[in-house]
């Protein structure tokens, strides 16, 4: 692609003579590919056609082209060994693409989902029907707030699956948590400037929030959840949660602290962000009902996730506004154009319409509860009582508390990476440096039974 400026000094024909060179040394034109006609490549520069002629003819006198009579203009054989230095001549890039994180025989991030469990057949089948069905609407914008029918899907199914209270107008589908915190950030920035955030907790919060210019103040966590008492007095106006399976500790806030928390939105003007990314997946009892569905109509911004059950190269989430915010939403993002693809949204509004979510969400749990007890298995067999499963019975992931004569976390993940064990830092849902003592965060969602023995086998050795 060439760009002709026409307020540069340089006359117009040396620009279009300059790049095509360019093009020409670095063998972005092969050898004897034909150029454009001067008609269509002056109409496609919007420029007359004697700059396209002028640097033509350029090219042509100093033998980079050659032509053909009523053919046109080729490129000339060079010797690109001996051809001039261009900024250009950067060798290109070939070869298969980088490894994926994959590569590890025994992939411990908490983030790794069953290789085997994306429903690709009936994905392909809603597909294929939506593509179909949606053809008359590929070349319009869809709506900027989502698909009305996901919406709708998502409203019925949070309702009753979570608890959560809200019409379908409060809904606003994003592509993952950095972009629906993004636009909490701009919504709530003229009226807060401070965020409290979990610590220790999932740092993407934190990071958008600062790349917002937010104050972000990380607040202890425990079994009750976040601190009330230290957040009270964090000058936060706004704070992060997880409050039914918290990031990466695994607590439940019981529910005299959700009541707690939301007296302190409610009485201060502040505001609560709640992030709902995994509760679906609880391997015991029921799961844990939202916080929003305790004050349908209160200081809650309610966010979910796709990435969890179903995929996170799909980048689908969406957050839940309450009305108080939903007129500032308009004002700031109403003319914004949705981000995330039509038929990815009709696709998955139509697997939701059908039944499929539900009962792929069904068959995730039991896969992943066969996971979980597996890897308390091996735990158990290979490290006995001298570790302590943190969080358990939930989610994609355990902490693991290890016994106090231990490498450290920076030696045992070096031991690890070379014995082909990926292993993410339970460091980095850290604010500060160093945990006081060495945990592990085991994500068991990537890995089959066996490859959770024989990993959890080979980590206990590591760590002794
Ligand atoms: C606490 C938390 N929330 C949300 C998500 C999902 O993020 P996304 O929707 O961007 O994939 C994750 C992913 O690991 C997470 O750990």
């Amino acid at each position: 692609m060439f760009i002709l400026n026409s307020s540069d000094t340089v006359p117009l024909y040396k620009q279009l003579y300059n790049q095509l060179r360019e093009s020409i040394l670095s063998g972005t034109l092969a050898a004897h590919a034909r150029l454009p006609s001067v008609r269509d490549l002056a109409v496609e520069l919007s420029t007359s056609r004697n700059t396209v002629e002028g640097a033509y003819q350029e090219l042509y006198a100093e033998g980079y082209i050659y032509s053909r009579q009523r053919s046109g203009y080729f490129v000339s054989v060079l010797d690109q060994e001996l051809a001039p230095l261009s900024l250009a001549r950067e060798p290109r890039q070939t070869g298969p693409s980088p490894l994926p994180e994959s590569r590890y025989d025994y992939d411990f991030h908490p983030a790794r989902l069953d290789p085997k469990s994306f429903p690709l057949a009936l994905w392909r089948t809603c597909y294929l029907d939506c593509l179909r069905e949606s053809s008359r609407e590929l070349p319009l914008y869809s709506d900027p707030q989502g698909e009305w029918g996901l919406r709708c899907n998502i409203r019925r199914y949070l309702e009753r699956s979570r608890g959560v209270i809200c019409e379908q107008n409060q809904i606003v589908i994003c592509n993952g948590l950095q972009h629906s915190l993004d636009i909490v950030a701009h919504l709530l920035k003229g009226s807060h400037d401070t965020i409290a955030v979990e610590n220790p907790g999932y740092f993407v919060p934190g990071r958008v929030f600062r790349n917002n210019d937010y104050s972000v103040v990380p607040v202890a966590v425990g079994p009750g959840g976040i601190d009330l008492e230290i957040l009270k007095a964090s000058g936060s106006t706004i704070a992060y949660v997880t409050p039914s399976h918290q990031l990466p500790m695994g607590y439940v806030m019981p529910i005299a602290n959700r009541l707690k928390l939301i007296e302190w939105a409610e009485s201060g003007g502040n505001m609560i962000i709640e992030d709902d990314y995994d509760s679906e997946l609880r391997y015991h009892g029921k799961p844990i009902p939202s916080l929003q569905g305790l004050r349908p109509h209160g200081r809650i911004i309610y966010l979910g996730t796709f990435s969890k059950l179903l995929s996170p190269a799909l980048r689908m989430s969406y957050l839940v506004l309450p009305r108080s915010l939903l007129a500032p939403y308009r004002a700031v993002f109403g003319d914004y154009f949705s981000t995330v693809s039509l038929l990815e949204q009709r696709t998955l509004a139509k697997f939701m319409e059908l039944g499929h979510w539900e009962r792929h969400v069904r068959r995730m749990r039991i896969i992943y509860k066969q996971k979980h007890d597996a890897l308390l298995r091996s735990i158990e067999r290979h490290f006995g009582s001298t570790a302590t499963v943190v969080g358990q019975g939930a989610g994609l992931h355990v902490v693991l508390q290890l016994p106090d004569s231990n490498p450290g976390e920076a030696e045992i993940i070096r031991r690890a990476e070379a014995q082909g064990i990926h292993l993410l830092p339970f460091s980095a849902t850290c604010a500060t440096d160093e945990p006081v003592t060495t945990k592990l965060l085991l994500g068991f969602g990537g890995m089959s039974a066996s490859e959770l023995e024989e990993g959890i086998a080979l980590l206990s050795r590591l760590c002794l």
